[in-house]
């Protein structure tokens, strides 16, 4: 028989029709009430037993974690916290969960640590906390997608294995190391490809961006979603070596219409999860609560979940040059010592994640999108402005998070892109290809990559970036 997720079985009016639900059991309490959740949503659908009417056998299964389907008629709830139960009538054990191995695992119904529970991500999802984030991610992928499709932007799958490394940070994972130069060759002095497979040294992609671009020079609006790669060794609750990367490039757009697209492109998924997550929001918003309790009074969040996504959809972001950030760092006393970590000496210093959280949290109090950057601290293909010390670059910072979006508007000038790949040792035959848009038909084009995973963790209100991605990639750390 077709069974009533329990989302939809919540939502009925109590009737005297039958129901069947499939879940998994939360808990059993005084031999009367089981708890039952099906992932459809945060709550549970509570399934009244008369226990005489059942047999001890089936009974004794209904254990913590086990899957069940139970059939009864949806009435109007005794208890508080939901407005209809089930009155059960049948009870179907689909798959036992044996009690004693069930404690000594996460699925045991004390309150486990996020650590712990990463310790078996395997088991994580049937926590109320992972149900809610990972329902909550499901929500903003399709938000992404639907903001781009509503306003003409074609989706574009761009490689995984590469030749070139977009950034030019050299932080790749390599595919196969060979030197083009020098290719294994077979008995024929053929190369050998099962050696290697591509025959020239690929990677994964660190970004979908120099190919996206290639796309929007023939389809004007294009966007990824993808992952993305970087193996850098950044062990903070930021960094990820695997995260989902989304990168609209617009042609003829210039670095003001890409501010214009990234702001309204966050608001937007921002309101959808809001209008649409409401359950979940409402369980991760008390969650941080409780986690602040325990923390001293200044650390403790100044807005609710809910109130910090409105301010973002509700308020512009303030828009400012490094130049000017850097002086108000400058002359900035950020804390009881007055002093940041890393102080900021002279113009063309890189903004460490304390400057940028300071900017953003404590001066403007706003997102902020910090423009035209020292050319020196930005990726080759930025587009060089007139006074050929910065570039036309944009990083979009985010409260809690810091840099939640990278961007700039492309060099679409053919020479002035190859000095600067000469100046910063990018090889032009690997992207001869790249540098070919800029020969035939070239214009201003502009785009940006936002890490899912950081938006996710600020619409989450989660604290580590590893608890909002189903298995977390770090050094040392790919076991499941
Ligand atoms: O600033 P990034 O490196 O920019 C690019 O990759 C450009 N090619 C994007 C473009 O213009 N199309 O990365 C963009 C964003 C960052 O702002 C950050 O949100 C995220 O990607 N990001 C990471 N997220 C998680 N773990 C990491 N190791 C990340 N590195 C970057
Ligand atoms: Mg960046």
């Amino acid at each position: 028989m077709k069974h009533t997720e329990i989302v939809h079985a919540l939502a009925k009016e109590a009737s005297l029709h039958e129901i069947t639900i499939k879940g998994w059991v939360r808990s059993f309490r005084s031999n009367r009430f089981i708890a039952v959740n099906d992932g459809s949503t945060i709550k549970n659908l509570q399934c009244v037993v008369d226990f005489e009417n059942f047999d001890e056998e089936t009974l004794k299964k209904v254990t913590t974690g086990a899957a069940i389907e139970v059939t009864g008629t949806l009435v109007e709830s005794q208890g508080q916290g939901q407005s209809v139960e089930v009155q059960t009538s049948k009870i179907t054990i689909l798959g036992e969960a044996d009690p004693e191995e069930v404690k000594l695992t996460i699925l045991s119904p004390k309150r486990h640590s996020l650590e712990k529970l990463r310790e078996q991500a395997h088991l994580r999802v049937r926590t109320n906390t992972f149900g809610a984030v990972m329902r909550m991610r499901s929500k903003l992928s399709f938000a992404v997608h639907k903001y781009f499709q509503e306003n003409g932007f074609y989706y574009m799958h761009t490689p995984i294995i590469t030749g070139s490394d977009a950034e030019g940070a050299g932080e790749m994972f390599k595919v196969s190391a060979l030197d083009p130069k020098n290719p294994p060759l077979d008995d024929d002095g053929n190369v050998n490809y099962k050696e290697d497979f591509f025959a020239k040294e690929t990677n994964l992609t660190v970004s979908g961006q120099l190919e996206a671009e290639t796309y929007a020079m023939g389809l004007g609006k294009v966007y990824t979603f993808g992952p993305t790669f970087r193996a850098e060794n950044s062990n903070t609750s930021r960094h990820l070596a695997e995260f989902w990367m989304i990168e609209p490039e617009v042609a003829f757009n210039d670095l003001n219409d890409n501010m214009d697209l990234a702001e309204d492109f966050i608001k937007y998924v921002l309101k959808y999860v809001l209008d649409n997550c409401q359950d979940d929001l409402e369980f991760l918003e008390n969650r941080v609560l409780q986690e602040d309790k325990a923390k001293p009074q200044a650390e403790r969040q100044e807005m609710t979940l809910r109130d910090k996504l409105s301010f973002v959809v509700d308020n512009n972001f303030k828009r400012v040059s490094y130049t000017e950030a850097i002086d108000i760092l400058k002359n900035s006393k950020p804390n009881k010592k007055k002093k940041f970590k890393y102080i900021i000496e002279e113009w063309g210093a890189d903004l460490q994640s304390e400057h940028e959280r300071f900017l953003v949290e404590k001066h403007f109090k706003c997102p902020v999108i910090l423009f035209d950057y020292p050319a020196t601290i930005k990726a080759f293909y930025m587009r060089l402005n007139e006074d050929e010390k910065t570039v036309r670059a944009m990083d979009v910072l985010f409260p809690g998070i810091g840099e939640i979006v990278g961007g700039s508007q492309r060099e679409e000038r053919y020479d002035v892109l190859k000095q600067k790949m000469q100046a910063m040792d990018i090889s032009e035959e690997e992207l001869s290809w790249y540098l070919d848009l800029r020969k035939f038909g070239t214009c201003t084009h502009s785009g940006f990559g936002l890490g899912f995973e950081r938006l996710v963790l600020f619409a989450t209100g989660m604290g580590n970036i590893r608890d909002v991605i189903p298995y977390p990639r770090t050094p040392g750390n790919a076991e499941f």
